[in-house]
């Protein structure tokens, strides 16, 4: 801003201000009024439509999908596709708090004045980047898979093997395809290229630590596993 402009906005400030009404008690009042018409909308919606609770968290559930609010989905997925562990703050602390660091200090290094979209192209390139990626974000996250679920294609007679696999928290220490943690287990995308049946039915039984046995699992559950970890390949 030069000092002809600076000298401008002055003037129409001072011109406005003498035009305008004081903060308090004008402004002051109208916003206590509409906060008042909120809070009494809240209330009735309360009383009238009840408020939703869910089920009672079940502490021994397997099948819980955590997952977060919608609004939240972008952030979801941006911890979901930065894998590696020594990343994660990056995803969680690092990404997030230089996008707030960088609108919070927006004032400080944009000192244009111009303030018309159209005369704005970097902020307005900027702005535009910005909420196609949390869309495209958020889409992603919304549509990620449960993380107990294996998005594998299998023939129709492994099927039921596949959900035992699912159900039976090899995710939480295996991959398969997309899906589960890499570790400390190893992947078993391609176990039975690996592993003869026989061999993959030994580590069920008797598996070296951290995994645990399976030797409880009902036989026609562990057949059915077996044959589905057999056939990957
Ligand atoms: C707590 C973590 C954990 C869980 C849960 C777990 N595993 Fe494992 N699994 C491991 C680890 C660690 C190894 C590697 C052991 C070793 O090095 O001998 C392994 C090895 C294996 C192997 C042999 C892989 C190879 O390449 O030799 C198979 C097959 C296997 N697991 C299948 C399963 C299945 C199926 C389930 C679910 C029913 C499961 N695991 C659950 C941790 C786990």
């Amino acid at each position: 801003m030069d000092a002809r402009q600076k000298e401008q906005y002055l003037r129409e400030y001072s011109a406005l201000k003498a035009k305008g009404k004081p903060f308090f008690p004008y402004a002051v009042g109208k916003d206590g009024l509409m906060a008042c018409v909120v809070l009494i909308v809240i209330i009735l919606m309360s009383l009238i439509l009840g408020a939703e609770l869910g089920p009672k968290a079940d502490p021994t559930t397997t099948s819980y999908v955590p997952r977060p609010e919608w609004y939240f989905f972008f952030l979801f997925e941006l911890l979901r596709v930065i894998k590696p562990p020594e990343l994660v703050f990056v995803a969680t602390l690092g990404i997030p708090n230089i996008a707030i660091g960088l609108l919070v200090l927006l004032p400080f290094y944009d000192r244009g004045p111009e303030r018309r979209p159209e005369r704005r192209p970097i902020a307005m390139t900027c702005m535009v980047l910005t909420i196609v990626a949390m869309t495209y974000l958020t889409l992603l996250g919304s549509l990620a898979g449960s993380p107990t679920e294996i998005d594998m294609e299998v023939a129709p007679q492994y099927e039921y093997g596949k959900e035992v696999a699912a159900n039976s928290g090899c995710l939480g220490c295996h991959k398969f395809g997309e899906n589960g943690n890499d570790g400390p287990g190893p992947n078993l995308t391609k176990i039975g290229a690996r592993l003869p049946k026989q061999a993959i039915e030994r580590t069920l039984n008797n598996p070296t630590a951290p995994m645990p046995s399976f030797k409880d699992m009902p036989q026609a559950q562990k057949t059915a596993l077996v044959d589905f970890l057999g056939q990957l390949r």
